[in-house]
């Protein structure tokens, strides 16, 4: 009977043996480390107004929602976030999950169902790539941020209608997707674009409308946007946004909407105000590119295009002995390894928080330049 569990430490032996072994840190309520690896882009997570808006809904609503939308009703907290979020996207309808996670495998597989085919970036984040698989469709991986790759595919699939899915900003590189490009291609083939905008989201575009609006594909027929609520909006959450029709049918069809309890309230009302602040927080997103571009200075890599730094390290031990190193001089840097990293590689990644001041965030700076290998 225990012979399972000897399976399991063999298994964990040779993922040590390649230095990927994953720990589990505590993390103290006060932190008193630097963040420069979670995704609190505009530093709005700890927002004295979000987190009174979301103190106000816990109050009123309770710790959770008790089960989903279905079955014990939709409260306003849900659908005023819901029109918010369709209005900033400049979508006509957008519908909330319990993460971006849920939201990506609900919309891959809910806009699958009247597709023939998908066709997914080769960097795309594990929760697309899930999708992918749970569509029941055919899915071929065309190499990363590829437009002509996309169209060959595409044209060697006559007759047949294709999901094409994306990033805008993709999470372990940071490298922007060509979404006009992109799109170009699928609307030429009848086919449908899915970008995730998780980490565009309240960085790129006016106002922080995300990558979508900034490529001028906002509100397209044949477009679906989605996205965490859990980056720039500092919550928790997802969203998925398009044509009414492909929200009702995600409402009646999504197994990840249906079968799931529903976002708590008082997360809905944080993120709802985080999203208020977002849209006039011009101020916050200079600093992030005013930051990216000291960092690429220093360290001698490109600018980021949104939030996300990415830094080869020279294998997956250098990389862990990187961050822990700067960890124990106060810095949180993330650390990713395969099968984070799509080509193999193993990374640095920086992600920029406009929560940090100067002090801190030059402090950090340095210490990532001494301990680099
Ligand atoms: C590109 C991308 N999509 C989706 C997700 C998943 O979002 P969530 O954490 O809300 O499940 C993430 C990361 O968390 C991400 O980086």
């Amino acid at each position: 009977m225990t012979g399972w569990l000897s399976a399991l430490e063999r298994l964990a032996d040779s993922r040590a043996k390649a230095g990927l072994t994953r720990r589990l840190r505590p993390r103290p309520a006060a932190d008193p480390v630097v963040d420069l690896a979670g995704n609190d882009y505009l530093g709005l997570s700890t927002h004295p107004a979000v987190i009174a808006a979301s103190a106000q809904a816990l109050s009123r609503y309770g710790l959770g929602a008790t089960g989903s939308r279905l079955v014990r009703g939709s409260t306003e907290a849900h659908s005023s976030l819901e029109a918010a979020l369709a209005d900033f996207l400049g979508t006509p309808a957008a519908l909330v999950f319990s993460s971006g996670y849920l939201a990506n495998l609900a919309a891959i597989r809910g806009a699958a169902a009247v597709c023939d085919l998908v066709v997914s970036d080769a960097y795309n984040h594990a929760s697309l790539i899930d999708g992918c698989k749970m569509a029941g469709r055919p899915t071929i991986v065309a190499p990363h941020n590829d437009p002509a790759a996309v169209a060959a595919i595409l044209a060697e699939h006559p007759g047949r209608r294709a999901l094409v899915v994306t990033e805008s900003v993709f999470s372990v590189d940071g490298d922007l997707a060509p979404l006009a490009e992109l799109h170009e291609v699928t609307a030429a083939h009848g086919a449908l674009l899915l970008i995730d905008d998780a980490h565009a989201l309240g960085i790129l575009g006016p106002s922080g409308a995300g990558g979508v609006t900034a490529a001028g594909l906002a509100g397209r027929s044949d477009v679906i946007v989605t996205a965490t609520l859990s980056k720039s909006l500092g919550g928790a959450g997802g969203v998925v946004a398009g044509p009414p029709p492909f929200i009702r049918h995600l409402i009646e069809t999504g197994r990840t909407f249906i079968y799931d309890t529903a976002l708590p309230p008082s997360v809905v009302a944080g993120v709802h105000e985080a999203l208020r602040i977002t849209r006039s927080a011009d101020d916050r997103r200079a600093l992030l590119t005013a930051r990216g571009a000291q960092v690429a200075a220093a360290l001698s890599v490109h600018r980021p295009v949104a939030g996300v730094l990415s830094i080869v390290a020279p294998g997956p031990e250098a990389a862990v002995t990187w961050a822990a190193d700067c960890r124990d001089q106060g810095v949180a840097v993330g650390c990713f390894r395969p099968p984070s990293t799509p080509d193999g590689s193993s990374r640095l990644r920086l992600t920029l928080n406009a929560g940090v001041s100067d002090e801190a965030f030059n402090h950090a700076l340095s210490v990532i330049v001494e301990c680099a290998p």
